[in-house]
């Protein structure tokens, strides 16, 4: 049976070598304590690294250590010393986080951890490579891994492969400054499915692979030679029921089977029974705005002195990634926060700040959550908060008020929280405020609507839509290879060619014979070209027709002396055997005058974009562009334009980055159709590449040969990849 191979640095359990004992404890971090719900152990297999270094690894131990994690569903990649410094210390946590969380100032450029993080990426594709099957499904997670799904489709291209980052992805004028941002992309890109939690982080991204690769994005879909990649936004979700069946049994615990710490929150909250107590929860982490948010609580007590003695304010902090400089520094700053908070405020009955540094049993967390009357998360940045989610589940009772700060991935589907800019203090006051006074039917009204939500899209939920959307984009793809022409399908279309006695061959030039090139001027025919379309005129009983959108001027010069045959304009002018062109259908041009000051002022507008000015048409080029920025503007200018001609028998083309205005009823189906009756052809064949080619492929008649360069929807019978397939494939004709 396939199974899902689930892939992330860090596995949901953390292996401990003690006396030579084996004790595992559950990760924390979202990643891990989110995919542990989705994760069954029969049908599923979680490869990653176990927490220990092979070093820490006696050889003898080494079985008892698979068995262990075998008990969990887990297989480990093992990693030295020196690369868990290089990989995980290095470029994951001195890299890429700070840089994808928007701390530029912090991130490092160093080539030997970029090294190392590329090796280890391999070590964990070969690893999926060695323990899972063809139809297995792949699910990569994470910053640390995104070379990976490159690497295993490299070896398995047929494997259906799943990549989620969890962290933002940060603007394109971030991601810009890395180094290896094309690297980083690439190895994303051997993905079938890219997953982000918010929209915004799936935007950046596809920013990013238009700006920096040049690739063509259409909606959320990438297209890369073969292949079809699909981007898409799932905001991971909690297990529920989990933590609100937990908080149900907390409720019912007896004094007896309490545990230390709810005691310890109990003997504060009988002491002074209108206290408040606020919690915080994270990982010891510069991205979650810890140290901001001690200073916005003095503010507040400072603003608000009237709530001293009133308010707790609990920090629990979990150790992360201590052996990062920048992560020694916070905690050093934390530690002398809370001290001088605590010392300035502190009287004889009150402490105002709470501060643990540790991590808890999950029993503790629900002690926490549900003990809490306020929750206040305000990260700086943060690609989700779970947290933010987990606190809301456990208030059984619907109480409880949680103020969330903007920048978290989690407040895009929180809105009925008390949403916060974490660098405005008194921002943060006035919600502290309006949380200590909130009536109770306001926090259950809010709570109600949120609970609802997190229940309804939990991570169940989550996990199972990445995987449907993954397997539909595998189906996708798989219909996109049944069109692709194979090389016995081409075998099968020459016999066919040879064997017919009259042919007929429609090449379309741009995007098809030739590349796109910046300058339109500049991709005219090389020699081979030149030498290739020389032979195949020259084939008996065949006629080729070079039909383009291109002007006449720039065919005739060219290609006139070839004596080709070419039809131009998209069918307005026709030449045959080196004649001059002459007009193939009655059109007219008086038009134009009207509608080329409206190019001009969008010219203008748009740097990079030109005019350019053909006989019986106009054509706005915007290739050269900021690509989303052309986007935008040809989206604006088609809609100005199509209401400006709505009467004027004139229609807008839209080919690859370009706008067209012609007249309606003139195109290359039409051209075709017209060449098509000059005689008996029992053999035709079309191929091209952009929207203006669909209409041959949609006239020609059933049985005629028609090809797509580029992958992408078309009626056309079959496609290739790129303009050097379609060489190739040229070539065969020739006897
Ligand atoms: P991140 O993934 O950046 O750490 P999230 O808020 O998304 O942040 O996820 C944190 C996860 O770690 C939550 O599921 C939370 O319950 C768990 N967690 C946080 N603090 C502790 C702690 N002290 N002990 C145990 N688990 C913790
Ligand atoms: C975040 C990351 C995870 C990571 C977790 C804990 O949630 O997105 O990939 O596992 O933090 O960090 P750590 O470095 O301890 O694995």
């Amino acid at each position: 049976m396939a199974k899902t191979i689930i892939i992330s640095n860090r596995l949901p359990v953390q292996l401990q070598i003690e006396n030579g004992h084996i004790t595992a404890t559950p990760s924390v971090g979202g990643l891990a304590t989110g995919m542990k719900s989705v994760h069954s152990g029969s049908d599923s297999l979680w490869i990653g690294w176990s927490g220990l270094t092979k070093e820490n690894i006696p050889k003898e131990l080494e079985p008892k250590i698979d068995k262990a994690l075998r008990e969990h569903g887990c297989s480990k990649v093992s990693l030295t010393e020196e690369e868990i410094e290089g990989f995980y210390f290095g470029f994951s946590n001195r890299t890429i986080w700070p840089l994808f969380h928007y701390f530029l100032e912090y991130s490092e450029f160093e080539s030997a951890s970029w090294e190392t993080f590329k090796a280890v990426n391999q070590k964990f594709a070969d690893a999926i490579l060695k323990n899972s099957k063809d139809d297995d499904v792949i699910w990569v997670h994470d910053y640390q891994l995104m070379l990976v799904p490159e690497m295993v489709k490299a070896k398995r291209p047929n494997a259906a492969i799943g990549f989620f980052l969890h962290v933002p992805f940060p603007s394109y004028e971030i991601f810009r400054t890395l180094p290896w941002r094309k690297e980083i992309l690439r190895g994303l890109l051997g993905a079938d499915l890219i997953g982000f939690h918010t929209y915004d982080y799936e935007r950046h991204f596809l920013s990013s692979v238009r700006r920096l690769l040049g690739l063509e994005v259409s909606f959320n879909e990438i297209n890369v030679d073969d292949r079809v990649i699909k981007v898409d936004s799932f905001p991971m979700g909690i297990d529920y029921k989990k933590f609100s069946n937990a908080a149900k049994v907390h409720q019912k615990n007896t004094t007896e089977n309490q545990s230390e710490l709810q005691r310890r929150l109990n003997v504060h909250k009988e002491s002074t029974p209108d206290a408040k107590l606020i919690l915080s929860i994270d990982r010891l982490d510069y991205s979650k705005g810890i140290a901001k948010r001690l200073k916005a609580f003095e503010y507040f007590l400072n603003k608000f002195p009237e709530y001293k003695e009133k308010v707790r304010l609990i920090i629990l902090a979990v150790p992360s990634r201590s052996n990062v400089p920048q992560y020694q520094l916070l905690k050093k700053e934390i530690d002398e926060l809370v001290g001088r908070i605590n010392g300035e405020f502190s009287t004889v009955s009150w402490t105002p700040i709470w501060y643990f540094y540790r991590s808890m049993p999950f029993e503790n967390l629900i002690d926490l959550y549900t003990s809490s009357d306020i929750a206040l998360l305000t990260p700086i940045r943060d690609g989700m908060n779970l947290v933010a989610k987990e606190y809301i589940a456990t208030r059984t009772d619907k109480t409880g008020v949680l103020i969330l700060s903007e920048m978290a991935g989690s407040a895009n589907e929180m809105n009925e929280s008390l949403l916060i800019n974490p660098n405005n203090f008194d921002q943060i006051a006035d919600a502290l405020i309006q949380a200590i006074n909130m009536p109770k039917e306001e926090q259950m009204a809010r709570n109600t609507i949120l609970q609802k939500r997190l229940e309804r899209y939990n991570v169940e939920k989550w996990a199972n839509d990445f995987m449907k959307s993954l397997l539909e984009q595998r189906e996708t793809t798989h219909q996109y290879i049944s069109k692709l022409l194979s090389n016995k399908t081409l075998d099968s279309v020459i016999e066919q060619y040879h064997a017919s006695k009259r042919k007929l061959l429609f090449l379309d030039y741009d995007g098809t014979l030739s590349g796109f090139h910046m300058d339109p001027q500049k991709a005219g025919p090389d020699e081979k070209l030149y030498d290739l379309l020389d032979q195949i005129n020259a084939q008996e009983n065949t006629d080729v027709y070079l039909i383009s959108g291109r002007d006449t001027g720039t065919f005739n010069r060219w290609f006139l002396h070839k004596k080709y045959n070419m039809i131009a304009e998209h069918g307005v002018w026709l030449s045959k055997e080196g004649e001059d062109f002459t007009l193939l259908e009655q059109i007219k041009n008086d038009w134009m005058p009207k509608i080329k000051p409206i190019l001009e002022s969008f010219v203008d507008r748009t740097p990079g974009s030109f005019i350019e000015e053909k006989n019986f048409s106009l054509a706005w080029h915007y290739r050269n562009t900021d690509p989303d920025f052309g986007k935008k503007r040809a989206a604006e200018l088609t809609t100005v334009l199509t209401s400006l001609i709505a009467n004027d028998n004139l229609t807008v083309l839209s080919g690859n980055k370009v706008l067209e205005i012609k007249s309606s009823g003139v195109n290359k189906g039409r051209a075709a159709v017209k060449m098509l009756a000059e005689n008996d052809y029992d053999f035709i064949f079309a191929i091209g590449d952009d929207w203006t080619d669909e209409y041959m492929f949609e006239e020609l008649p059933d049985d005629a040969i028609t090809v797509k360069v580029g992958m992408q929807k078309t009626q056309a019978k079959y496609y290739v990849e790129n303009t050097k397939r379609v060489r190739e494939l040229l070539l065969r004709f020739i006897k």
